[in-house]
């Protein structure tokens, strides 16, 4: 069986990362889209709220569960079994930072740990959280960004009405 980890913060699940959940879902018999609990970072939502999100935006993807992980991903895959970690790319922006982990990865896991890359959909490849994020704190659309509950969600947590 061929399993896959995407980790990310998912801070949170926008239509980017779920453009590679699906499509990776489709690659792989089984993906685990696990949550990283970042202790260094204040996040807008908790671990177990990002869980909550992902779970209800991939309900229909009977191949992906749902995660979360703390420490370091390679032992966090070691632990699970899987070799593979999914990440998606943007822009060449993302590929200097990408690879560094990539590659830190499969080194500091002795080769055991891959990393493999899709590229994000055209569409999508302008969109990131912290924008998501930064347009929703004043207010603005962000229907075209992430699932309409996520956007309800997010407008919450900002005290304020949808759009405005
Ligand atoms: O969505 P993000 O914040 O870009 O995801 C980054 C993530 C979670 C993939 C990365 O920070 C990670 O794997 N962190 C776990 C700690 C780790 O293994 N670090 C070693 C890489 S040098």
């Amino acid at each position: 069986m061929k399993a896959a980890i995407y980790p990310g913060s998912f801070d949170p699940v926008t239509f980017g990362h779920l453009d590679i959940i699906r499509r990776s879902a489709e690659i792989f018999d089984e993906l685990t889209v696990s949550v990283l609990n970042n202790k260094t970072k204040t996040p807008l939502f908790s671990v177990e709220e990002r869980v909550k999100i992902l779970e209800e935006a991939t309900k229909d993807l009977p191949n992906v569960k749902i995660d979360s992980f703390s420490g370091l991903l390679i032992d966090y895959a070691k632990a699970k079994n899987v070799h593979v970690a999914i990440r998606g790319l943007r822009a060449i922006t993302d590929f200097e930072y990408e690879l560094q982990i990539a590659q830190t990865n499969h080194k500091l896991s002795g080769g055991r740990l891959d990393t493999m890359f899709l590229t994000t959909t055209l569409e999508y490849a302008y969109l990131s959280s912290s924008s998501v994020k930064e347009i929703a704190s004043f207010g603005g659309d962000i229907s075209q960004c992430v699932p309409e509950f996520v956007a309800r969600l997010i407008y919450e947590k900002y005290g304020i009405g949808e759009n405005g």
